[in-house]
């Protein structure tokens, strides 16, 4: 058993609620987009300067493609633009970039940036932030059974040897910890696909705000209720 009580190692959200936002406001959705992008900047800043060492920022959801194709192409240029005009605030905040989803998906020029952003912020030793991109928890773990079989068919695992350790090891996540707290805004009360497997005993927290409208004020909320929880994995409480 865990009290909370301290800030959270990992920090999950699931920025929602951008295209509303533009709407309450009468503009293209894809305002409400560029604006959401203000936020995650300044929560990756909080986050960094508050100790949280690893925030995953789901931006773009495998079922995300059905949308239509004006709205994922410009979503796309708005991800490679903020790859590319992020590097000089992440190197000053020491933020290392990684990624999460299918990235093959990507257009090449999304896919281009976010490899060279990887590469030069590898070394930066602060907050990891974690992009979701063309993420899908069940996909993630199709890909995961895959690997795992393909061990099995090659003869370098038994399937009795298959335990919770070799199956998160599978995942796209293997080199990260579970998120302790995960964030949802625009009132949503549900987890659209986003890691099935790793919010087993997350801590869940929902606002009603808008993606766009969450900034570091309510960020902080978000951490102090955090503090408050008592985190229990199925134990009892202390006595
Ligand atoms: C979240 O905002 C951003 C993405 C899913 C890419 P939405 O675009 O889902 O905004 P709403 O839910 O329509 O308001
Ligand atoms: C979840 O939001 C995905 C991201 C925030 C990237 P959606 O807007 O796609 O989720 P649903 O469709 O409301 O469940
Ligand atoms: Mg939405």
């Amino acid at each position: 058993m865990t009290e909370a009580k301290t800030i959270p190692q990992h920090v999950a959200i699931i920025m929602d609620g951008n295209g509303r936002w533009a709407r309450e406001r009468g503009l293209p959705r894809i305002e409400g987009h560029r604006a959401g992008s203000d936020s995650a900047r300044e929560i990756v800043t909080a986050a960094g300067e508050i100790g949280v060492k690893y925030l995953t920022l789901y931006a773009f959801s495998i079922e995300n493609w059905r949308r239509p194709r004006e709205e994922t192409s410009a979503l796309m240029r708005l991800l490679t633009k903020f790859l590319k005009d992020e590097i000089p605030t992440l190197h000053k905040n020491n933020v290392r970039l990684e990624a999460i989803g299918r990235l093959a998906d990507l257009p090449e020029h999304s896919q281009k940036q976010l490899a060279e952003t990887r590469r030069v912020t590898a070394k930066n030793t602060g907050l990891t932030l974690i992009l979701a991109l063309s993420y899908g928890g069940r996909t993630e773990m199709v890909d995961g059974v895959r690997k795992i079989a393909t061990e099995v068919r090659e003869g370098r695992l038994r399937p009795e040897q298959i335990n919770e350790e070799t199956i998160a090891a599978s995942l796209y996540t293997s080199s990260f910890p579970d998120p302790d707290l995960l964030i949802r805004t625009s009132g949503e009360m549900r987890l659209s696909n986003f890691l099935l497997w790793q919010t087993s005993y997350t801590e869940i927290w929902i606002t009603p705000t808008l993606w766009p409208d969450f900034r570091k004020p309510e960020f902080l909320k978000a951490l102090e209720d955090y503090r408050k929880r008592q985190r229990r994995f199925g134990g009892v409480e202390p006595t």
